[in-house]
C-alpha cells in the first residue's frame, strides 16, 4: 500500500515472528545465545520469560531456523493451557514424530504407553541425527500444576550420558513464580533468561533495522523519522516491539495518505487520536 512511497519492498512492521527481521539488542542476543546453548550442549531445560510483545516467540522461531530442519525435530506447543497432561504428551509425540499414528480418542491410550512411545521416538530421532526439542510457548497460562509435573517427567528421558530432549519453557514474567512453585521442575532449569522492553536508543536501532530489511536504502542520510518522533514513539509504546510495530505501521500509512516527506510528532498525535492507540 505505502511501500513504494517510502522506498520499501515490503511492509516493515508486520506483527509476525519473522526471523529475517530479528534485531539483536543486547538482551535478545543473550537470550538467543543461552537458549541455543541449552540445546547444543544438552543441558536439558531452559526458560525464557518476558513482557508481552517483547520477542519471546520470535526468539524461538530464530533458534529453530538456525538449527535447521535436518538437525532437529521440534514439538512447538502454543496453547498449553487448554491441554490436560495426557493431551500435552500426545501433542509432544505428534510434534516429534509427525508420521506416528495415535488412536483417535485420548482415553484409548493411557499415559504410560504414551511415555514408552515417546521414549522410542526420542531414540529414533537421535539415531537419525536429529535432536529433540520441545518448546512450550505461553507457559504462563498453565493453571494445572500437573502439566508442570508432566514436563518434569519428560525431562527424565535420559541415557547414561545425555538428555534425550531439550525443553524450552517460555512465557510472561509470572511464569517464574509458577515454575518456582514446582520445585522439582524449577531445580531442573539450567538456564534462565528474560526480555524487557527496549531502551530508547535500541528503539531507534530497532526501527531503522526493520526499515533496512524491508528495503529502505538511505536511512542515515534521509531518515523517515526525526529524533523527536522516535522519543515520542518510545513514550507511547514503552519500548515494546509489538506496540512499536503497530504504531509505525499506522504512521507509515498516515504519512503516505498525507504525503509527508518525514514523520514528525504531530502525526503521532493524530494517529493516536484517530486510531485510539493506547
Ligand atoms: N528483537 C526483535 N527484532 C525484531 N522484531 C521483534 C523483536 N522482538 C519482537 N519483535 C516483533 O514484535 C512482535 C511481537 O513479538 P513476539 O510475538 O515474539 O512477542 P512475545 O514476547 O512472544 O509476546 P507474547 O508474550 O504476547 O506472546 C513480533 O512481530 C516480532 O517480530
Ligand atoms: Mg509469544
Amino acid at each position: 500500500m505505502y511501500e513504494q512511497y517510502w522506498g520499501l519492498n515490503e511492509k516493515p512492521f508486520q506483527n509476525t515472528p519473522d526471523p529475517r527481521y530479528l534485531y539483536l539488542s543486547g538482551q535478545h542476543e543473550e537470550a538467543l545465545m543461552k537458549l541455543t546453548y541449552v540445546i547444543a550442549q544438552d543441558l536439558g531445560c531452559g526458560m525464557l520469560t518476558g513482557v508481552f510483545g517483547c520477542g519471546k516467540t520470535l526468539i524461538a522461531k530464530v533458534i529453530l531456523n538456525d538449527l535447521g530442519q535436518d538437525r532437529v525435530r521440534c514439538a512447538f506447543i502454543t496453547n498449553p493451557c487448554f491441554l490436560e497432561p495426557s493431551e500435552l504428551l500426545r501433542a509432544i509425540v505428534r510434534g516429534l514424530s509427525p508420521e506416528v499414528t495415535l488412536p483417535e480418542k485420548k482415553t484409548e491410550l493411557l499415559a504410560d504407553p504414551l511415555l514408552e512411545k515417546l521414549n522410542n521416538i526420542l531414540l529414533n530421532n537421535l539415531r537419525d541425527g536429529k535432536q529433540n526439542v520441545v518448546i512450550i510457548d505461553e507457559a504462563h497460562t498453565i493453571e494445572d500444576m500437573h502439566i508442570f509435573e508432566q514436563l518434569r517427567l519428560i525431562l527424565n528421558f535420559q541415557s547414561e550420558d545425555r538428555f534425550l530432549l531439550s525443553l524450552i519453557i517460555m512465557g510472561q514474567p509470572e511464569l517464574k513464580d509458577k515454575v518456582d512453585a514446582s520445585k522439582p521442575l524449577s531445580q531442573r532449569i539450567a538456564v534462565r533468561c528474560n526480555l524487557e522492553p527496549l531502551k530508547e536508543d535500541d528503539v531507534t536501532k530497532y526501527i531503522n533495522h526493520r526499515l533496512r530489511i524491508a528495503g529502505r536504502k538511505d536511512i542515515d542520510t534521509n531518515p523517515i523519522l526525526s529524533s523527536e518522533t522516535i522519543k515520542q514513539i518510545f513514550k507511547h509504546t514503552g519500548g515494546i516491539p509489538r506496540r512499536i510495530n503497530t504504531l509505525l505501521d499506522l504512521l507509515l500509512m498516515e504519512g503516505f495518505a498525507k504525503k509527508v516527506s518525514r514523520i514528525e510528532p504531530d502525526l503521532i498525535n493524530l494517529v493516536i487520536k484517530d486510531f485510539n492507540f493506547s
